[in-house]
């Protein structure tokens, strides 16, 4: 093959200072830059939000523990769709990475759904502990045989309810009431035993269905209600703390593929920081949130006994058991 030189019709010593030149020019000498690779990460809510605090903590340990060499672009609030396009995206490798509730997560991984089920954690202590622990862990694997690459667990809170009709005390009070649910087996379960009117939805569709009054309520962790404004179309909020809500750090098989196992070490790293900035996000904002839409005008009632809601659930805690199976909640049950 003839050589560049020749094509050229130049002595080696000008080619190679011309390319020297060009390649200090461009930049091209900066290899670090060369390499530089921009990963798409995903989520429902915006940057000032639990997911936006994970995202961030997540990219800058990625940023700073490949040298650069990966860095984050942001797609909050939906910005790709519902999070169960954005799930498929992931699948498919046109979104590079997400952090996704449960709530949908297991229309994808049926054995996830474990964690959706009402009163099943104590407290935030619980739940972490669970889900740090073996019975997360186990979880976590489950993802791979669905096409998803899952990493660490983040959380949004405990879920509350919120409507437009009247305060919920009782489960009396939430005959027929109209309620957003997730798209999620195991709440929309809950929601009709309760008897009320469980109304699964996309949550890009929620504050619209809200404004038009096709829905009384929607359920959602503080953290939720507070940075999606969801004051500014509803009136009661009830402190119900009915279910504990997740959320997954999760990367594409595509993406996964492609990274060195030392780089997949730091994404899996970083993926813990993020999980630990989403709880530190939901414990700091919890109470304040709460001070901040009473002062918003809701108004706010908490339900200090649940055992009458519990107690109305014993039909479906009965369809929980038979699905999830009974060693598996008293092992969740078990732990300290
Ligand atoms: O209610 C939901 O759909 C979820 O909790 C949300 C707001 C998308 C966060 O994951």
């Amino acid at each position: 093959m003839m050589s560049l030189r020749r094509l050229l019709r130049v002595p080696a010593l000008r080619v190679s200072a011309a390319f020297a030149a060009a390649g200090v020019s461009m930049g091209l000498l900066a290899s670090p830059a060369l390499a530089q690779t921009e990963v798409k990460i995903a989520y429902a809510l915006p940057v000032a939000s639990h997911y936006g605090a994970a995202a961030n903590a997540w990219g800058a340990a990625v940023e700073k523990g490949t040298g650069g060499r990966y860095v984050f672009k942001h797609f909050p609030a939906s910005a790709l769709g519902g999070e169960r396009e954005t799930i498929e995206g992931l699948q498919l490798g046109t979104v590079d990475m997400m952090i996704a509730s449960t709530g949908t997560l297991s229309n994808f991984v049926p054995d996830v759904g474990v964690v959706d089920i009402p009163f099943l954690f104590r407290d935030l202590a619980h739940a972490r502990k669970t889900l740090d622990g073996p019975v997360g862990q186990e979880l976590l694997a489950k993802f791979k045989g669905r096409g998803l690459v899952a990493l660490a667990w983040g959380e949004q809170g405990f879920r509350q309810m919120t409507n437009n009709k009247h305060a919920v005390n009782a489960p009396d009070d939430m005959k027929g009431l109209k309620i957003r649910t997730m798209e999620n087996p195991v709440h929309i379960t809950a929601f009709k035993t309760l008897g009320a009117a469980p109304t699964p939805m996309s949550w890009p569709e929620v504050t619209g269905a809200l404004q038009q009054g096709t829905i009384d309520g929607q359920e959602n962790p503080m953290s939720v209600i507070v940075s999606a404004k969801l004051n500014q179309v509803q009136k009661y909020l009830t402190l119900s703390d009915h279910v504990y809500s997740p959320m997954v750090l999760l990367v594409s098989p595509k993406l996964w593929a492609k990274l060195s196992d030392a780089d997949k070490a730091v994404f899996t790293a970083g993926a813990k920081d993020g999980a630990q900035a989403s709880r530190a996000f939901v414990d700091e904002n919890e109470a304040k949130g709460i001070e901040a839409m009473k002062a918003a005008g809701m108004q706010v009632n908490r339900i200090a006994d649940k055992a009458p809601f519990q107690a109305a659930l014993a039909p479906a805690f009965q369809q929980y058991q038979t699905k999830f199976g009974k060693a598996l909640l008293d092992r969740i049950a078990a732990v300290q």
